[in-house]
């Protein structure tokens, strides 16, 4: 039997096609338009993810046998507010995960109702890109708009929706909306109260492995499968990529380069980071989470290449990148205002330290270790909770780069463990329709024979003393930035 895999991201929804052992028998992506109607802002229309998926879906089962297709599941973009009218038509485009205009609900959340009852609540505290603080906005700004909402969805979740009619979540995605009591795995009626809202307002949420129903007769018509394949309920793309890379169980370690960058350590205990600069979350498999959220990680490359370079050519611009742990210029890689850890919306890229021989190629390198020590300020607050890590796996669009593997590994001394593709979030919900089907026992036994590592990047013991003395010097950067940032974004 063949599973789909639908990872909904930022630029592009990928699908991937996976058979009952695991192996690719497809991939095909699709991209949508990103709107940034105002500085930090950032939304996307549903209806061109659901337009953008089903054709990718038709193009993805198009050369095999249709009848065999039994399952499909998702990797989300998580964060976004999608909101719906009592006709199930959307009110107004999704708000992104990074977008920054809830600096003031962000802040009534913190300080008005306070951290501490946020965390009891929900885990977690406010960040910009959570749900909630979206909400508020939109009550506060658009209340036209927040008189009309029926529903309130996650991005994936409007996907199942169109294609099973069903109004649901998963426990992976629902914890980052900060509506979620991530301990107990359900709505938290406090901050539905705190938001103005019903939880008869939000969707049934499923774990991430359970089905949510078969695709609509007319769904599985246009698109020439049968109409009992199983929709499962997926899960946000963190969690789905630390499927998809076999991150499951207790103590492992994925990081998505993607247009996020994130850091994510499974466990099979709810445990709450007590800074609460990490997110603890549900995990897919059925556990929990920590995670550290970058809002600009591959993105920061895409840009310096494709916006300010103007070439295509990544590899060759790395070819030309010199000596590792040396480069005298500093990037901070705050294009969209950081998240994890300084929770910072106001936040901006830096580059720093440049002389009148700094070459194009330091600038490059800059940018890829900028990043790198950017993912190290979360991994040093998993450090400083107890946490000893050793080793990772990677995925995303970045993890494609040799030269950025190797930095990461040296900037963060882990090994990194290189997987046979890096298709993390399309590869975990592919694997969750697999387990929702019945093809295996649990998501730790499917990612357990289905993952598979090919090669692992060791740290230098030269290289990340170089790396040490960077980081101590890259961390003073933005205390010393954030008041000018705090002053220009006024
Ligand atoms: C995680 C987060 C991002 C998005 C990217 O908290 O906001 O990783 O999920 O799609």
């Amino acid at each position: 039997m063949f599973y789909i895999g639908i990872d909904l991201g930022t630029s592009a929804v990928k699908l991937l096609l996976m058979d009952r052992d695991g192996k690719i028998v497809n991939i095909v992506s699709r991209e949508y338009p990103l709107y940034f109607p105002r500085p930090g802002w950032s939304e996307q229309k549903p209806e061109d993810w659901y337009q953008q998926t089903l054709l990718g879906i038709k193009e993805l089962i198009r050369d095999v046998d249709k009848s065999r297709v039994a399952g499909i599941s998702f990797g989300g973009q998580m964060h976004g507010l999608v909101i719906l009218d009592e006709e199930d038509r959307v009110i107004r485009p999704a708000i992104l995960w990074n977008d920054g205009r809830t600096a003031e609900e962000t802040e009534y959340l913190n300080t008005v109702i306070g951290t501490e009852k946020l965390s009891e609540y929900t885990a977690n505290i406010a960040f910009a890109g959570f749900t909630a603080p979206k909400i508020l906005w939109v009550k506060n700004k658009e209340p036209e708009n927040f008189a009309r909402i029926s529903k309130i969805m996650l991005p994936k979740d409007y996907i199942a929706y169109k294609l099973t009619g069903v109004h649901c979540t998963d426990v992976s995605d629902a914890s980052g909306m900060l509506l979620f009591d991530v301990k107990n795995r359900r709505w938290s009626q406090e901050m539905c109260e705190i938001c103005g809202i019903r939880v008869s307002q939000l969707a049934k949420c499923y774990e991430s492995y359970e089905t949510v129903g078969t695709v609509l007769p007319g769904v599985a018509e246009e698109l020439g499968i049968g109409n009992s394949v199983k929709v499962a309920a997926g899960a946000g793309d963190n969690a789905a990529a630390a499927v998809g890379t076999g991150a499951v169980g207790d103590s492992m370690c994925n990081i998505s380069l993607g247009t996020s960058g994130t850091i994510f350590i499974s466990s099979k205990k709810f445990g709450v980071d007590r800074y609460n600069a990490l997110h603890s979350f549900a995990h897919a498999d059925g556990s929990y989470h920590l995670m550290g959220c970058m809002l600009s990680a591959a993105s920061c490359n895409k840009w310096w290449m494709d916006d300010i370079l103007g070439t295509g050519d990544y590899g060759t611009e790395q070819q030309a990148i010199g000596k590792l742990g040396e480069n005298h210029v500093y990037f901070l890689p705050y294009l969209m205002g950081e998240r994890s850890p300084h929770n910072d919306p106001n936040a901006r890229a830096v580059f720093l330290g440049m002389t009148m021989d700094t070459t194009r190629a330091d600038m490059t390198q800059a940018v890829l270790e900028g990043v790198a020590f950017a993912l190290r300020d979360s991994l040093e607050v998993a450090r400083s909770l107890g946490i000893q890590l050793t080793r990772t796996k990677i995925c995303g669009g970045g993890a494609k780069s040799p030269l950025w593997k190797k930095i990461i590994a040296n900037v963060l001394n882990l090994k990194v463990d290189v997987l046979e593709n890096e298709e993390g979030p399309s590869m975990g919900g592919a694997i969750l329709a697999a387990v929702a089907c019945g093809e295996y026992e649990s998501v730790e036994e499917a990612a357990g024979k289905i993952v598979k590592v090919v090669e692992t990047v060791e740290p230098e013991s030269a290289l990340v003393e170089k790396y040490q003395e960077r980081y101590r010097q890259f961390r003073e950067i933005y205390p010393a930035c954030r008041e000018l940032f705090r002053r220009n974004g006024e």
